[in-house]
């Protein structure tokens, strides 16, 4: 089974979280990509969906489904979205994708988060996968050289301009023991708009797609 397979699973079998005459939250990513496909197979049986990026948007929109301003909705039942790593207590680094702050946003406002990856994602301790911090562009270099005393390599993600008009920084040699702290000390540098460290948020459902099948966890 390739590593897309798995993904593919994972994606489909997030179909059971999604309450028939709902809106779903939907996420970024190849592995979404293949949850977008399976809601479009349903999409005569919900409302519609909130998405957390233009490219989420674009694919959702070719297929019919109708697209929510997260502004319209005061809550929806539940987010679907994939990630970069996540450890046994459900705390996730998302943004690989750089659609970290509208993951961020719209994962705020679900009742359930649904995590779907394939195998490769479950870790012990998150940071072999450089964290990604959302920034203010003019901030960028200010972020870089606080993140860098908390003993992380931030790298400029060349090139890449969030949906949000901002720069990404990765940062590397990062061992996440502690995520949830780790979170919070991050966004409280100035200039930083989100990090990709899901941990006060975290994932309720994970289905980890595997050559044997797809395995459910819940927190
Ligand atoms: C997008 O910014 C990310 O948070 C993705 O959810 C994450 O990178 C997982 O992507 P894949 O499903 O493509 O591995």
């Amino acid at each position: 089974m390739t590593q897309d397979e798995m993904k593919k699973a994972a994606g489909w079998a997030a179909l059971e979280y999604v309450p028939a005459g709902s809106i779903v939250g939907v996420g970024t990513g190849s592995t979404v990509n293949h949850f977008i496909d399976a809601l479009g197979s349903i999409k005569d049986q919900i409302k519609g969906a909130v998405s957390s990026s233009e490219a989420s948007s674009a694919r959702l929109q070719q297929l019919g489904i109708r697209l929510y301003d997260l502004n319209e909705i005061s809550e929806f039942a539940v987010y679907v979205d994939g990630a970069d790593e996540i450890d046994p207590g459900m705390a996730m680094i998302k943004g690989g994708g750089a659609a970290l702050t509208r993951e961020k946003i719209v994962a705020a406002v679900a009742e359930r988060f649904v995590c779907i990856v394939d195998g490769s994602k479950t870790v012990d301790v998150m940071g072999q996968f450089p964290l990604p911090v959302e920034v203010i562009p003019m901030a960028r270099e200010y972020v870089a050289r606080e993140l860098s005393k908390l003993g992380g390599k931030p790298v400029y993600r060349q090139g890449v301009i969030t949906d949000n008009g901002n720069h990404i920084l990765d940062v590397h040699d990062l061992a996440i023991t502690a995520p949830r702290e780790l979170e919070t000390r991050i966004n409280a540098i100035v200039g930083v708009v989100t990090n990709g460290l899901f941990a006060q948020r975290g994932a309720d459902v994970l289905l980890i797609g595997t050559p044997d099948g797809v395995v459910t966890r819940k927190a």
